[in-house]
């Protein structure tokens, strides 16, 4: 899987929605998160992202490993309950986040 970091938190900038061919990245309060059972691993997200926020799961960065289980536990009983959706859609946006995001200190923009 693909996984979103820190560095979209507060930007959002939102270029890797329209990327995705199987729409498996959904939007919180304060970033985006992949499935990691919907993603395919086409990469496009990666190539596309302003601030490279987003990194394949093999190629994390040590620092950036804990962001595999926010991304993960999004999607559970920690946070959403959605499951696998199988799609990202109007029902499955939320300005919930993460506790890791939801307690990131905000960014100076
Ligand atoms: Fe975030 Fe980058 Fe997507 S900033 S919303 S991961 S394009
Ligand atoms: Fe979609 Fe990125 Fe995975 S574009 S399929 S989330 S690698």
């Amino acid at each position: 899987t693909y996984v979103i970091t820190d560095a979209c938190i507060d930007v959002m900038d939102k270029a890797c929605l329209p990327a995705c061919p199987v729409d498996c990245i959904y939007e919180g309060g304060r970033t985006l998160y992949i499935h990691p059972d919907e993603c395919i691993d086409c990469g496009l997200c990666e190539t596309v992202c302003p601030v490279a926020a987003i990194h394949a799961d093999d190629r994390l960065p040590a620092e950036l490993t804990p962001w595999l289980a926010v991304n993960r536990e999004f999607f559970g009983p920690e946070v959403t309950r959605w499951g696998s959706p199988g799609g990202s859609d109007a029902r499955h946006r939320t300005e919930q986040d993460h506790p890791v995001v939801a307690g990131w200190p905000a960014r100076n923009k």
